[in-house]
């Protein structure tokens, strides 16, 4: 039923974590079964050390959640030393997701990861970070630096190369369709939708950047108003993200276009949710007489 590939990598599921929301996969390995998901997208890594956005950088909102981490990470010399040898133990695909603020960024965290380790079968790339002034969204809201970025990253690597892409930007095809030009093997979106807070008491924004980037519930009629937009516009597959909570919401993504779909925010309520969801998803198919899940993908799109 789940006979999934993207480029020559299988998958056993079309359901991948989404990359902030499982740490590196070693905080959580207590509390999920990290192998029954089809792929593990790793937090964003950066060429060099960052701590982040001071507190308050998460709130929790009606339907949702802002956030503004602000990219903190390890840096990937010691993500190569610390992360790497939990990773090659996940019976599990595993993309590493890669932030950066400039080409040089990008393409040196890719190399020194390409170099060190053979565990993952791609990378997703962050060109859509709302929360750091020169955190790659420059990338994303530009269709000529997406498709010389993907270009770049493309001719180092003959691994997976998904570009994951904003909504905060005037036309989504348009940056989806260079990432395509660039070389991309598949886009992920959407990440998540500008948002604010405000504490009545204080009279002061919540967050510590006053805007940070909305998840969860509420994002999802955004998210396949913007996939319905990518799908009409590239080839390769897309990877929908955006509030899922639950096997119905799977296959609304999956009938709008998404081939694969990723868990962000849910993972914080119920992480085990994805063995549930792949068992309705496979009676939902076998109800409706479908043999392949991707006989699914863009049904709802090409009847609209
Ligand atoms: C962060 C937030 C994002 O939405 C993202 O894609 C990457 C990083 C952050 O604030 O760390």
């Amino acid at each position: 039923m789940f006979s999934l590939k993207l480029k020559d990598v299988e998958f056993k599921n079309p359901i991948m974590t989404a990359s902030g929301t499982f740490g590196y996969g070693d905080e959580v390995s207590d509390l999920v079964q990290l192998s029954k998901f089809g792929a593990i997208i790793t937090k964003s890594v950066t060429r060099f050390p960052r701590e982040g956005n001071p507190p308050p950088r998460i709130h929790e909102v009606s339907s949702g959640m802002l956030n503004s981490i602000g990219l903190a990470n390890l840096g990937v010399e010691k993500y190569v030393e610390n992360k790497i040898p939990f990773l090659n133990k996940i019976d599990s695909n595993v993309i590493i997701n890669i932030a950066g603020t400039k080409v040089e960024d990008y393409v040196e965290t890719l190399e020194i990861l390409e170099q060190a380790s053979d565990k993952q079968v791609g990378y997703e790339i962050n060109i859509s970070c709302p929360n750091v002034k020169e955190g790659g969204q420059q990338f994303g809201v530009s269709s000529k630096l997406t498709k010389e970025l993907t270009k770049e990253l493309r001719s180092r690597t003959k691994r997976i190369l998904i570009m994951k892409l904003s909504p905060n930007v005037t036309s989504i095809s348009e940056i989806a369709e260079s990432a395509e030009e660039g070389g991309a093997d598949a886009v992920s979106a959407i990440n998540t939708v500008s948002g604010m807070a405000v504490d009545i008491k204080n009279k002061k924004p919540i967050l510590s950047t006053t805007v940070g980037g909305l998840s969860g519930p509420a994002i999802k009629p955004i998210a396949l108003a913007n996939i319905y937009k990518i799908y009409q516009s590239i080839k390769i597959p897309i990877i929908g993200i955006g509030g899922i909570s639950n096997h119905r919401d799977v296959i609304e993504f999956l009938l709008t276009g998404a081939r694969f779909v990723q868990f962000g925010t849910i993972n914080y309520k119920f992480p085990n949710l994805v063995t549930s969801v792949t068992s309705n998803i496979e009676k939902y198919m076998e109800k409706n007489s479908i043999k392949q899940i991707n006989d699914l993908v863009g049904l709802a799109s090409k009847n609209a």
